[in-house]
């Protein structure tokens, strides 16, 4: 047998047993996960009630990658005179002085071989609700959306895609009015 169709029929085995694998395990969706935090932190307290801004304490998302859980510091600008008197922020001020982070339960995650910078997504104008839900009402943070790939593409496509957002894209003077999609679907935007 010629070595190129060694090679061939190797990758083909690969797909087959990579079709298989992902039949008997499908691509794994967290949605709905709610897990217990190490301190019971009120989103609908802190960005409904108090409406502080998402930003103020994820401050990195317009600015990263990553959208990020704020440091204890952010907590103490206000918790050092508001509420001292509950256990949980005394355990936080704890926390604090002694120089140790929260460890907080991280809900949503993406497999390693995926990319997702907010950045893009927030510049685009998507709001954070989009894709968190409303935030803002939740005792308990739980995942909203599937985080699928397919959720990916349908939005990517066009399918799901607020209509502001999609007239922004489109008015754009890069705009390609023949492309299918109104943002990127080539494998290597979001697979390394
Ligand atoms: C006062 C600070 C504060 C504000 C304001 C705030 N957050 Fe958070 N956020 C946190 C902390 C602390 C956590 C980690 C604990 C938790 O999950 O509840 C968190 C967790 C999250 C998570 C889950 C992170 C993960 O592990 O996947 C999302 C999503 C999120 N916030 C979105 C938002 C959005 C959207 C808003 C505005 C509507 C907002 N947050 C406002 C402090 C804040
Ligand atoms: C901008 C001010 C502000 C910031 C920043 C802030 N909080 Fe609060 N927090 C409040 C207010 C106001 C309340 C409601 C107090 C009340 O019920 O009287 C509150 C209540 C709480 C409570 C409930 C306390 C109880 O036992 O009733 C917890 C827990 C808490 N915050 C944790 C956090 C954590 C953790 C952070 C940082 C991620 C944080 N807060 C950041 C203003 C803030
Ligand atoms: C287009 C969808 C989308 C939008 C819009 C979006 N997020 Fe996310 N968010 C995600 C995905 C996907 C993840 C998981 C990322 C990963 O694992 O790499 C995530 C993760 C997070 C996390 C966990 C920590 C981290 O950085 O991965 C926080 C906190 C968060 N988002 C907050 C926000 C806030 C605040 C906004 C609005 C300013 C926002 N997100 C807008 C999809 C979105
Ligand atoms: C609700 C719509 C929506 C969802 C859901 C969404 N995206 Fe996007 N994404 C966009 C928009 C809009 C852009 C275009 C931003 C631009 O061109 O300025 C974009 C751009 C990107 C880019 C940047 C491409 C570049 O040129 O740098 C990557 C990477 C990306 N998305 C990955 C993901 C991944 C991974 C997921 C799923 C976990 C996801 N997106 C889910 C709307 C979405
Ligand atoms: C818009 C972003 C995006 C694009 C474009 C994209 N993917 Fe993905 N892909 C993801 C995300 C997010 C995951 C992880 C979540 C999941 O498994 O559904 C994933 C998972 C996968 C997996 C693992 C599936 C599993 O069952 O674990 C494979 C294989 C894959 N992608 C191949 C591809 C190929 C091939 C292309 C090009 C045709 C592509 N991806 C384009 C976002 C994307």
């Amino acid at each position: 047998m010629s070595k190129g169709l060694l090679v061939s029929l190797g990758v083909l085995g690969l797909l087959v047993v990579g079709s298989i694998l992902a039949y008997v395990f499908p691509s794994a969706s967290n949605q709905g996960y709610a897990p217990e935090q190490p301190i019971p932190f009120s989103h609908r307290l802190h960005a409904g009630e108090n409406k502080i801004s998402c930003q103020y304490c994820h401050s990195d998302v317009e600015r990263s990658k990553h959208a990020s859980v704020p440091p204890l510091g952010t907590c103490m600008n206000c918790h050092t005179v508001v509420k001292t008197d509950s256990p949980h922020i005394q355990k936080l001020k704890a926390a604090y002085d002694a120089g140790k982070p929260i460890e907080w339960v991280r809900i949503h995650e993406l497999p390693d071989h995926a990319y997702f910078p907010h950045k893009r997504h927030v510049a685009a104008g998507l709001n954070c609700q989009t894709c968190h839900g409303p935030i803002e009402t939740m005792d308990k943070v739980y995942q909203v959306s599937p985080l699928t790939m397919g959720w990916c593409m349908e939005c990517h496509k066009g399918n799901t895609m607020p209509k502001d957002v999609a007239d922004g894209l489109k008015k754009r003077p890069d705009f390609d009015p023949m492309a299918h999609s109104l943002a990127p679907v080539n494998c290597s935007t979001c697979h390394y």
